[in-house]
């Protein structure tokens, strides 16, 4: 049976891009629809902020939807009505929203076939955060061949992203070298499982080498680009490949001669969104269906820093743009 359907809804709605991300955005009203045939309503429980909706809020990301917009990428709704002939998801299923649905919003009205049903019983504050993050950091890991024992480097080790690298790559047998930019992140990093946290700064290979006996460590993952990107080459052996994944610092990735010409080090890119489109629906749901039971069973997660109803969506999205966070901001639309 159905749950009574609300009438009004609220979401994060935008009209403009900006350079404050929080400026352009606002809580409005809307009128929720029945489902029609073949869809479903769904109440959302729980959406995050990533840099990518904040980039997509000030214009400066990967690919930008038209305007107007209703903010977020990912999250996790209940489904509390279906449409006629919808005979899957039923009614109190939690389902995982597709990417690109706008889920800062109390509700959605969605077509079932592009629902994919989660575990009701998990956190759906963890839940929500499955789509993009923890699978980027599970194919980053694949970038080179590793073997259990084999030490990898990531910076922004503290983001969401480093996070649930260093427990994937716990659970492989990897060793991981994580690098911070500030002190006070050190000991987070180092509860989920880390074997080296360091301090982003000049010396940084020379403390890697410390750090893992001067074994070889052959991938270093970037996040942050500039000459944050030359210090993990640095700290590569000979052949070592950097993937840049992100540019959190701002700047075009540096690399100098001596890392590209002399220590042979290759530098490419890697983007979740492009993955999705060389791959088949079946690989797709495989690698979600697997990370779908590590965060169920509590043996992947992500520090959630705080979570916002709807009504505050700019305080939520200036919180997610600011640095020095201890982790990530959930929108709860209904909280
Ligand atoms: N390529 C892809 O397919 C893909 C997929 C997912 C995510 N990403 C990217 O991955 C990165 C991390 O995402 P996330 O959701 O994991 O991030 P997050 O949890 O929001 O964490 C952000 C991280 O960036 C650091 N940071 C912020 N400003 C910085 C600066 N100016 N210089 C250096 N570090 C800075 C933060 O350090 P403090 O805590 O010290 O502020 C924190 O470690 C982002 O760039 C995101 O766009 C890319």
């Amino acid at each position: 049976m159905d749950i009574p359907r609300p009438t009004a809804g609220r979401q994060a709605r935008y009209t403009r891009r900006g350079p404050v991300p929080q400026d352009v955005v606002s809580a409005d009203s809307f009128d929720v629809a029945a489902p029609a045939a073949g869809q479903v309503l769904v109440e959302v429980l729980a959406a995050p902020i990533n840099p990518s909706d904040v980039l997509t809020l000030t214009g400066d990301y990967g690919s930008l939807p038209p305007l107007p917009a209703i903010g977020g990428n990912e999250g996790v709704g209940r489904v509390i009505a279906t449409g006629d002939g919808v005979t899957a998801p039923r009614v109190g299923q939690t389902v995982l929203l597709p990417v690109g649905s706008g889920t800062w919003s109390t509700h959605l009205v969605l077509d079932a076939a592009t629902l994919v049903p989660l575990p009701d019983g998990a956190d759906p504050v963890q839940l929500s955060m499955l789509a993009i993050n923890p699978p980027t950091a599970k194919l980053l890991l694949d970038a080179v061949p590793l073997q259990p024992g084999d030490w990898v480097i990531q910076n922004a080790a503290n983001s969401a992203v480093g996070g649930y690298l260093v427990q994937l790559a716990k659970a492989r047998g990897l060793r991981t070298v994580n690098v911070v930019r500030r002190d006070s992140a050190v000991d987070g990093v180092r509860a989920l499982g880390a074997d080296a946290v360091l301090v982003d700064g000049d010396d940084l290979a020379e403390r890697v080498k410390a750090a893992t006996g001067g074994a070889k460590v052959a991938l270093g993952i970037d996040a942050v680009g500039g000459m944050a990107t030359e210090r993990l080459a640095q700290a590569l052996a000979p052949g070592g490949t950097v993937i840049n994944y992100g540019a959190m610092g701002g700047e075009a990735c540096a690399m100098s001669p001596a890392s590209l010409i002399f220590r042979g080090i290759t530098l490419r890119g890697f983007w979740l969104a492009r993955w999705f489109k060389t791959v088949d629906a079946g690989t797709r749901n495989a690698l979600f269906a697997e990370l779908v039971a590590m965060i169920a069973a509590g043996r992947l997660h992500a520090p959630v820093h705080a979570t916002y109803g709807i009504d505050a969506i700019r305080e939520a999205v200036a919180a997610a743009a600011a640095g020095g966070r201890s982790g990530k901001i959930v929108v709860v639309p209904t909280g």
